[in-house]
């Protein structure tokens, strides 16, 4: 499992980290939005000695892509990258993808430092190594499992992100306690606005409780081989539908996470793993964040045959991550297309 540095003020440690020049170049491979935190850390690298490379790009869903990671390659081999060189990724959850898989797949792979800078990419996806980049029949259906040596988690770069991608984050957060952790959940309900707002000391201790659940479900199960790792997935068969379906005004990944669980969570009543009364006490909480509505001009009926290329699906129907209890969840097999349909009217879509 990667080493984990959560500090405020952590990215003037990057080179710590890197450890001492070997004469390879390091190369920083960050979000461009980030320019001023990429300075910093060019020039807190150079001062040690390091021989550096900054290559800066747009951080969206389409960098990750086959596409655009190709003249990335081209970047590195140019600026004689080798073996023994290593990679500084910055950025969210795109940067960490997708600058993840070049790092695997750069001759072979490389060393990989990962410096998230969002709330989300903090307490979930720098984390657990799913490295890779989308295919136009689906979200991360081209990849490798391969953990970043390193993760530098700094709350201070999360200053300057914008307030969708905050409940982004929140939305992953309140996934680890739906999934794992009641007391979280609880504290959630009363406290969320303290973590749009970052305010500290929660904020920092929240992203380590996340991480911890998270580090804790990915080392019983690295490969997603034994079904543990799938309660992670809590409202992502939904979500990656609903990012899939393009043109119902594009939802942040933890926006679309939120409409997830709420569609996975009245499945887990329809099913009646889960009582009535907590569904809908949750649903109510979900339904509450401030989402951008425009998911609901969805048809259902779109969402769910999105669902077709979902990694999870079995010849039975699809496979759905349900909570038996606030902090637990249970596997169902076989959601039929008719089920999906009528939660997701039930959540609001066409
Ligand atoms: N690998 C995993 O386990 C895993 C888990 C969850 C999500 N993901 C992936 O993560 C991606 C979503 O992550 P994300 O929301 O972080 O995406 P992102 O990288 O696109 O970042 C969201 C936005 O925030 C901006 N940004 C980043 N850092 C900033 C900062 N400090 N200040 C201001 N703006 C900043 C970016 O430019 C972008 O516009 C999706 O592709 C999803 O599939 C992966
Ligand atoms: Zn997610």
């Amino acid at each position: 499992m990667s080493k984990l540095v959560i500090a405020s003020g952590a990215l003037g440690r990057v080179p710590l980290v890197v450890g001492r020049p070997n004469g390879s170049p390091v190369a920083i491979v960050g979000d461009r939005r980030l320019r001023p935190a990429l300075d910093r850390l060019e020039r807190a690298l150079a001062a040690r000695g390091f021989r550096t490379t900054t290559v800066t790009v747009r951080a969206n869903e389409a960098l990750k892509s086959l596409s655009a990671l190709e003249p990335l390659y081209g970047k590195l081999l140019r600026a004689g990258l080798d073996r023994r060189s290593t990679i500084v990724g910055v950025g969210g959850g795109t940067i960490g993808d997708a600058v993840g898989f070049l790092a695997a797949t750069y001759l072979r792979g490389v060393r990989f430092v990962s410096v998230p800078t969002t709330l989300l990419a903090d307490v979930d996806s720098a984390l657990g190594g799913k490295t890779g980049v989308n295919h136009e029949l689906g979200k991360n259906l081209i990849g490798v499992f391969s953990q970043p040596e390193t993760i530098v988690v700094d709350p201070a770069l999360l200053r300057t992100l914008d307030a969708r991608d905050r409940i982004s984050g929140l939305g992953e957060i309140v996934k680890y306690g739906l999934i794992a952790d009641p007391a979280l959940y609880r504290s959630l309900r009363e406290r969320w606005r303290e973590l749009v707002e970052l305010r500290e000391p929660y904020t920092s201790k929240t992203i380590r409780r996340c991480l911890a659940i998270k580090a804790r479900i990915v080392a019983a199960d690295e490969r997603e081989l034994t079904g543990l790792r799938e309660q992670l997935n809590f409202g992502h068969t939904v979500a990656h539908a609903l990012e899939a379906v393009a043109g119902f005004g594009t939802l942040r990944h933890g926006e679309a996470v939120i409409v997830g669980m709420r569609a996975a969570t009245r499945l887990s009543a329809l099913r009646g793993t889960l009582s009535a009364g907590a569904a809908a006490e949750i649903d109510a909480f979900l339904g509450a964040l401030p989402v951008p509505p425009k998911w609901r001009r969805a048809p259902a009926s779109a969402v769910a045959a999105a669902t077709r290329h979902d990694k999870k699906r079995t010849a039975k129907g699809l496979r759905f991550v349900l909570l038996d209890r606030i902090g637990h969840t249970v596997r169902a097999d076989g959601v039929s297309t008719e089920e999906l349909v009528h939660v997701l009217r039930e959540v609001g879509f066409r």
